[in-house]
């Protein structure tokens, strides 16, 4: 407590300063990480790309989405689309190994099945090629968010098992079009999280959900049922893509796949049995629901038990399939929270069935993160001693502020050097975590609260020419990629003058 209280007002001395010495806050550099261990930076296609009905690309579930809510949208985003050779050079410039994206399936495949658009083709072609030239290794998500929105209208997208073939045949193209270059494969980004927002709660695309649980007025949906059987037929749509892989393709291109899992880390809010049960079952419907399936071949006893007929089931041959489907495992983690248990009787949805409230620590909301690193080193460990211990890529972490506030953004430099000892820790105490992937490289079009951005560089998205300005933390990460913290004791990060009053 006292080490985070000091640790607060050394930062509290930045803003005024305007510099910080990091070595004097955090004593490890990357060099005490493993040979081989990666650091990067991510972002997705639909908030970073823009050029939303240009060249082919059509809509996805993702603009529906945005465009839905009023305000602002990502048709334009940051413009990587036609920016990208700019954006690959500040990445070498900070020294990146390895950068996350995804590809825009309505870009490649704009009719969701079929021909492959020839332009979006090029385009991936031609950003790779540039990453490669810069020695940044892609590491690509296959699908962030984007389902083509033609297939939502024409069968519902991932409530419906047509999904499987036509999610595969996409992957083929991508494999065949890139994986003599791509060595590091994603199938899906946080499908825990896509199902209970998507089709329980309604919050994000494709807003599916029915009352009384949702968070809006679905106009389609079912809770009860369609959170499982969307997220069922992720893994089984992940387990396919990844076998066509293995089948066809690994042994060429020497690659791995990998499929990701949003990692709450939770804890018991009193020190009541009650709480401590109810914290294990969060962790079983929150992280077992994707983990027991792929290392275990079936959902966890406590979900089957309270869901009952409304959690699908594998058959033998699926349960095959998605057992031991992935040669890595992609976590995404922000947050830590406490579990309450919740006596209600009502078993209905998903979030009802875990029986457990979600309550923030202190005064974190979605948008305001609290720095709460054991939380990272707990899932951490919780998947080491749980799961067999398989390789991890942290594909996302890190920490929003208000996007016009200032350049000097030291609480993000607090968050990442706090989370990054965290997984040194656990890498220290045998977690196989392989890599580190911030989050994200530069602000992008956020779909929570589009005023809280992630960016090491700041965008300003007023600006025409959408200007990238670097912040503290792209000077930070930079001198920490370049492991020259511990040699030079005092290393100074010279910060961006801010623009704003905090
Ligand atoms: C940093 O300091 C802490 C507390 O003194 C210590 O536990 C940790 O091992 C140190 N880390 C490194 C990389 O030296
Ligand atoms: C949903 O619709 C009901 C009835 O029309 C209305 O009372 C309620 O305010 C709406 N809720 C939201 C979140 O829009
Ligand atoms: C959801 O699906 C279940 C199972 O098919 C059904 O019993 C229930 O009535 C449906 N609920 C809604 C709101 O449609
Ligand atoms: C794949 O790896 C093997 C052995 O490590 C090597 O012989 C082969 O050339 C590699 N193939 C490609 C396409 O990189
Ligand atoms: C929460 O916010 C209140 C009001 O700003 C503050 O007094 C309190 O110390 C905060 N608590 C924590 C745990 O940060
Ligand atoms: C370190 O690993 C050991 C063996 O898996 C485990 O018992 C211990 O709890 C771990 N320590 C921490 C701090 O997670
Ligand atoms: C974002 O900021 C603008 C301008 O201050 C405000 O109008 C809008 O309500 C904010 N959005 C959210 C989601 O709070
Ligand atoms: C953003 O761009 C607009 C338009 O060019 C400009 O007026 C504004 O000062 C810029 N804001 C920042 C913070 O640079
Ligand atoms: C990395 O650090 C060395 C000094 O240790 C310095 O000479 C070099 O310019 C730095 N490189 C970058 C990209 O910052
Ligand atoms: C580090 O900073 C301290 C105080 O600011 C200064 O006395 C010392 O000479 C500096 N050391 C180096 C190696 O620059």
């Amino acid at each position: 407590m006292e080490q985070i209280l000091l640790l607060i007002t050394i930062f509290a001395s930045f803003v005024f300063s305007g510099r910080c010495s990091v070595s004097d806050v955090y004593n490890y550099s990357r060099n005490d990480f493993p040979e081989g261990f990666v650091f990067g930076s991510a972002f997705s296609a639909s908030q970073w790309e823009g050029a939303a009905d240009e060249d082919g690309r059509t809509p996805s579930i993702w603009d529906t989405f945005a465009h839905s809510r009023g305000g602002p949208n990502g048709d334009i985003a940051c413009d990587g689309y036609h920016k990208y050779k700019e954006d690959v050079k500040l990445m070498y410039d900070m020294g990146l190994d390895a950068l996350r994206f995804s590809i825009s399936w309505p870009r490649l495949i704009p009719s969701g099945r079929g021909p492959v658009n020839p332009k979006g083709l090029r385009f991936y072609k031609s950003f790779i090629h540039e990453l490669k030239r810069h020695g940044i290794e892609p590491h690509v998500t296959l699908y962030h968010n984007d389902l083509p929105q033609v297939l939502e209208d024409e069968y519902g997208g991932w409530i419906d098992r047509k999904i499987i073939d036509d999610f595969t045949a996409f992957a083929d193209v991508c494999f065949k079009e890139f994986g003599n270059v791509v060595k590091f494969w994603t199938t899906i980004n946080e499908p825990n999280m896509l199902a209970m927002a998507g089709y329980d709660i309604g919050s994000g695309p494709p807003v599916h959900c029915s009352p009384p649980f949702g968070l809006f007025n679905c106009s389609r949906g079912n809770s009860s049922t369609e959170p499982y059987i969307a997220l069922h037929n992720m893994l089984l749509a992940h387990a396919s893509t990844a076998r066509l892989y293995k089948t066809n393709y690994k042994d060429k291109q020497n690659g791995s796949i990998g499929i990701t899992c949003f990692g709450f880390w939770v804890i018991p809010f009193t020190s009541s049995e009650e709480d401590k049960i109810a914290t294990q079952r969060a962790k079983d419907f929150l992280l077992g629901w994707v983990l027991h399936p792929l290392f275990f071949g079936d959902y966890p006893d406590v979900m089957k038990r309270i869901a009952g007929q409304r959690l699908p089931s594998f058959t033998e041959e699926e349960s095959h399939l998605v057992k031991d489907s992935a040669d890595f495992l992609g976590l995404i983690h922000y947050r830590t929270t406490y579990i309450e248990h919740s006596s209600s009787s009502l078993h209905e949805d998903y979030l009802s069935d875990m029986s457990g409230l979600i309550i923030p620590i202190g005064n974190s909301t979605a948008v305001k993160l609290h720095v709460l690193p054991w939380g990272l080193e707990g899932v951490l460990e919780y998947i080491k001693q749980n799961y067999g211990n398989p390789p991890v890529y942290i594909l996302e972490n890190g920490r929003p502020t208000n996007h016009d506030s200032s350049l000097n953004d030291v609480g993000r430099v607090e968050y990442l050097g706090a989370y990054i000892a965290a997984v040194l820790n656990s890498v220290r105490n045998g977690s196989e975590t392989r890599g580190y992937f911030q989050w994200s490289f530069m602000d992008l079009f956020e779909v929570i609260d589009t005023n809280y951005t992630y960016g090491l560089y700041y965008v300003n998205f007023s600006d025409p020419q959408l200007k990238r300005t670097p912040k503290t933390s792209a000077f930070w990460y930079s001198a920490f990629l370049n492991g020259t913290q511990q040699e030079s004791k005092n290393l100074s990060v010279s910060s961006s003058p801010g623009f704003a009053s905090q």
